[in-house]
């Protein structure tokens, strides 16, 4: 076997074959199974799309209404995950409880059957339809509230925006919302999807490949740089402040954060939609200040680094359209994950269709043949 040469976060190098996704990350083109995300984002729904991703393909009337009936019926957490969920401190990040809530699902369902499709099926119900009340669940608890339970008669996203804020969401929030979830739902190879696969890859339980990778989308270079993204726009806090900022912090090579990305070198396709569906939220409920500073630092930042192709990312705006909508800025990347699950689950399956471990080799550059040396000698 011929050595490759090293790559730094393995930039350009296949780790898997997918059918599930691709980026064209210079024409900013991204399908799902092949569909322009713009058609899906104005015609689909975040569950059938979540079925197309998993299943390979949409789903017919029928196909679709069962898995939207079992999705709502697996939604009400376990009394025992509850009772744990209240032991965590309300001071911990709403991440990290995701992170437990959902490893801790896993102990009630020890048996791996990986390649039952029935047992697929329920891990991938039990998931997508827990994860979400898991999230509104800490957040209630955090504020010293009971979690409240989910409503049969409202869809996913209604009925995570209830849970949430404890009243029904207006429905073009709520559909805002949906399509949010479309957006985010999956995005080819990504630190937390590569996550997914390489735990995958070892034939542990889905609720362990789930945990691993919502612990890799909480860091700031992933899917935490959403809430980031407004801790900068609060900091910048006028738009007279915006060149300056970003001198300072270019200058200082310090990263913007919610631009950039490893394969877009043009804006982000999932970044247009998230800034119109931000436009139509603040046309129905009322002007954010922080949306004309975001416009100004898109503006200085196309005309100084735009040349390098770093342009807002699916970061950039979608905390402005989740602060419209009553969601704390740290639960931004718990909202990322409630609608990344199902594309994990979607590697997840890819994955063991043709499971190899991963097993890469490194380079090594450390010491042969050292002695030891004594304690009492060093
Ligand atoms: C997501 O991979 C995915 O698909 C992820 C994602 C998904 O849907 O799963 O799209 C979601 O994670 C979006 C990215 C969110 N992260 C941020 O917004 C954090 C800020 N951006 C970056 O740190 C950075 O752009 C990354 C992490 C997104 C990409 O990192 P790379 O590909 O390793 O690029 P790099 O850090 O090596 O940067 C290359 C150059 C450097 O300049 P030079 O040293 O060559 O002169 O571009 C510059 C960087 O300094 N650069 C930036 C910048 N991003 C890159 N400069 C200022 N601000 C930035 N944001």
């Amino acid at each position: 076997m011929t050595l490759c040469e090293y790559k730094p976060g393995l930039e350009g190098i296949p780790a898997a074959q997918s059918s599930i996704s691709h980026v064209d990350g210079q024409k900013g083109i991204l399908e799902y199974r092949g569909i322009r995300i713009e058609e899906l984002a104005e015609k689909s729904t975040f569950l059938e799309t979540a079925y197309l991703l998993i299943w390979g393909q949409l789903p017919s009337k029928e196909e679709l209404e069962a898995f939207e009936h079992e999705i709502r019926y697996h939604r009400r957490l376990k009394y025992r995950i509850r009772d744990m969920m209240k032991c965590f401190p309300e001071s911990g990040h709403p991440m990290d409880a995701l992170q437990a809530s959902a490893a801790a699902l896993g102990l009630f369902y020890s048996r791996r059957d990986l390649h039952n499709p029935v047992y697929i099926r329920d891990a991938v119900v039990r998931l997508m339809a827990t994860i979400p009340t898991m999230v509104a669940a800490f957040e209630l608890m955090r504020r010293g509230n009971d979690p409240v339970k989910p409503r049969d008669n409202l869809d996913y996203a209604a009925n995570f925006l209830y849970m949430l804020n404890e009243k029904e969401p207006d429905p073009l929030a709520a559909r805002i919302f949906d399509i949010c979830l479309i957006l985010h739902v999956e995005h080819t190879m990504n630190a937390s999807t590569f996550s997914a696969r390489v735990t995958a890859s070892t034939l542990t339980d889905p609720y362990a490949v789930v945990a691993s990778a919502v612990g890799t989308l909480g860091g700031p270079l992933h899917g935490g740089a959403n809430e980031e993204v407004i801790q900068m726009l609060e900091e910048i806090g006028t738009v007279d402040n915006v060149r300056p900022y970003l001198e300072d912090r270019l200058q200082r090579k310090a990263k913007i954060m919610g631009f950039g990305h490893r394969v877009y070198k043009v804006k982000d396709p999932r970044a247009n939609i998230l800034q119109s569906l931000a436009e139509q939220l603040f046309e129905k409920f009322g002007y954010d200040k922080y949306y004309e500073i975001a416009q100004e630092v898109e503006r200085v930042m196309a005309e100084k680094v735009g040349s390098k192709g770093i342009y807002p990312n699916v970061d950039f705006y979608s905390g402005l359209v989740y602060r419209k909508m009553g969601i704390p800025t740290d639960l931004f990347t718990p909202v990322f994950a409630i609608a990344r699950v199902a594309g994990w689950l979607a590697h997840w399956k890819e994955q063991l269709a043709e499971n190899r471990i991963f097993r890469p080799t490194q380079i090594y550059n450390g010491l042969h043949e050292v002695t030891y040396t004594p304690i009492e000698k060093r």
